[in-house]
C-alpha cells in the first residue's frame, strides 16, 4: 500500500493478509452495523462480503429479522448454511439496503471497479434496485482514478466473444479473456468475462456507455453512481466515505 503524506513524501506499507481480514472484517462489520429489523437486503459476493454475511448471520441469530437476495450462488450458500433467510425478486422487486465489495473505489465520487470475482451482473441488478448500497473495502482499494493498476471486468455473451476484442481494443483497453484453468471462466449466468486493463479512466460514465455499446457486452464492472456510502478498513480505524 503506497502512502502520501505533505512534505513527508510516500512511503510503502506492506499489509500481512491477516492485518488485511482484519481491515476487511471491521469494513463489513461497520456496513452490517446499518441493518435494521425487517429489511430485504442484497447480499454481495467475494471476501468482504463474505464476512459481511458473517457479521450478518451473528445478528440474525440473537432475533434480527432479514430477507437477503444473494448476488452469487456462492454467497447463497454461505447464508443458507449460516441461517440467513433468503428471498428472490420473485417475491420483492425492491431492496432496502445492499452490503457489497469492491475491487476499486474512487475517492472523490464513490464510483467503482467490481467484478474481479465474476459477480458483476447479478451485483448490478441488486445495486440499482437498492435504496442504498454500503461498500466495504479495507484501504488498498481506494484510489483517486479508477483504471490503472487493475483490470475492468467486462461480461460478454460467449458467442462471438473474438469481435468484442476488436471494439475493446478500438476503445483503448487491452482484453483478456478470463480463463479458470484451459477453459474460459464461466460466471454464474453462464457468460464469460473479459478482463480488460486500461489506464487511469478520466471519464467512467462515458467508458461504461463506450462499452455497453457493443453488440456482445451483457455488463461493465464500472459501477457509476450506485454507492451511497463506503467504510474503509484502515489501521487507524473504519473511515467512513458519503
Ligand atoms: C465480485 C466482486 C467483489 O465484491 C470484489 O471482487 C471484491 O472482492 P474482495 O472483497 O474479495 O476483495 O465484485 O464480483
Amino acid at each position: 500500500l503506497w502512502q502520501c503524506a505533505g512534505r513527508g513524501g510516500c512511503h510503502v506499507t506492506i499489509l500481512s493478509s491477516s492485518e488485511l481480514d482484519g481491515l476487511k472484517h471491521a469494513a463489513a462489520a461497520r456496513a452490517v452495523e446499518e441493518v435494521e429489523n425487517g429489511m430485504v437486503l442484497g447480499l454481495g459476493s467475494g471476501s468482504t462480503a463474505e464476512i459481511a454475511v458473517q457479521v450478518l448471520a451473528e445478528r440474525v441469530a440473537k432475533g434480527l429479522r432479514v430477507q437477503g437476495i444473494p448476488t452469487s450462488a456462492k454467497t447463497a450458500a454461505l447464508a443458507r448454511r449460516l441461517g440467513v433467510p433468503l428471498t428472490s425478486f420473485a417475491e420483492h422487486h425492491h431492496i432496502d439496503l445492499s452490503i457489497d465489495g469492491a475491487d476499486q473505489v474512487e475517492r472523490g465520487t464513490m464510483n467503482l471497479i467490481k467484478g474481479l470475482g465474476g459477480d458483476l451482473l447479478r451485483e448490478k441488478i441488486v445495486a440499482s434496485v437498492s435504496d442504498r448500497m454500503i461498500v466495504a473495502v479495507d484501504e488498498t482499494k481506494l484510489v483517486d482514478h479508477l483504471g490503472g493498476n487493475r483490470p475492468l471486468p467486462v461480461e460478454v455473451v460467449s458467442f462471438g466473444w473474438q469481435t468484442v476484442f476488436d471494439h475493446l481494443v478500438a476503445i483503448g483497453c487491452v482484453p483478456r479473456l478470463r480463463l479458470a484453468g484451459d477453459t474460459p471462466f464461466l460466471t454464474d449466468g453462464g457468460n464469460y468475462i473479459v478482463d480488460c486493463t486500461i489506464a487511469e479512466i478520466p471519464d467512467p460514465e462515458m467508458l461504461d456507455a463506450n462499452i455497453s455499446a457493443i453488440v456482445g457486452v451483457i455488463e461493465t464492472g464500472l459501477f457509476i453512481a450506485l454507492a451511497s456510502k463506503v467504510m474503509v478498513g484502515r489501521p487507524a480505524g473504519v473511515e467512513v466515505i458519503e
